[in-house]
């Protein structure tokens, strides 16, 4: 196998929708990332789609996307009653998977997710791009290093 670095992403793309307009134009710019697929529910949306960002095929089903051998990761972009339904889907197919948030309905169907992809040994991971923003690196090591507390009136900083 090649080295990660070297290796190509096949991405497709299920529902396409706004965001996974947005997406798939963010997309082009992420070296070592190829939009391979895209699906739709009908086949000229998909095509059309597919032409607007240069995607290798389109279907017009998100169960044929999964089936494609060449697909590496699915970014799941489908209104969310219908997350979790759409992550089995792929992670059966040892797909790894990036669905948008929110992730399911509730905690339940979020475990049934991440105990699928353990189970295949699969990424599985939420949408939640603010996450990756420079400030939550901030606070995270505020909270490490244990440097939060009260900055108030008194002017004392209390440290916990
Ligand atoms: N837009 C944002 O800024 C944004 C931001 C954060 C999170 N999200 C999340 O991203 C997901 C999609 O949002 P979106 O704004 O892209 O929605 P959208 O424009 O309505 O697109 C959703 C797509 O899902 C597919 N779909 C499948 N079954 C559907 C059904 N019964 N009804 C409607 N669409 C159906 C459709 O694609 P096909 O017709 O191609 O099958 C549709 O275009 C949601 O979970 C949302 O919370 C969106």
């Amino acid at each position: 196998m090649k080295p990660l670095e070297q290796k190509t992403i096949n991405w497709g793309i299920i529902g396409l929708g706004k965001i996974a307009n947005k997406f798939a134009t963010d997309l082009q710019t992420v070296p070592g990332a190829k939009l391979y697929a895209v699906a739709s529910r009908t086949q000229e949306k998909a095509n059309a789609f597919a032409e607007k960002f240069n995607a290798t095929k389109s279907y017009d089903s998100y169960k044929s996307l999964v089936e494609d051998p060449n697909i590496d990761a699915v970014y799941i972009a489908t209104p969310h009653t219908f997350h979790k339904e759409n992550t089995l889907m792929s992670l059966d197919q040892g797909i790894a998977v990036l669905c948008e948030k929110p992730f399911a309905m509730n905690s339940e169907e979020v475990q049934e997710m991440v105990f699928k992809a353990k189970e295949k040994n699969v990424l599985l991971m939420e949408a939640l791009w603010t996450y990756f923003l420079p400030h939550y690196n901030y606070v995270l090591d505020l909270i490490e290093n244990k440097t939060y507390g009260c900055f108030g009136p008194c002017k004392t900083r209390v440290i916990f």
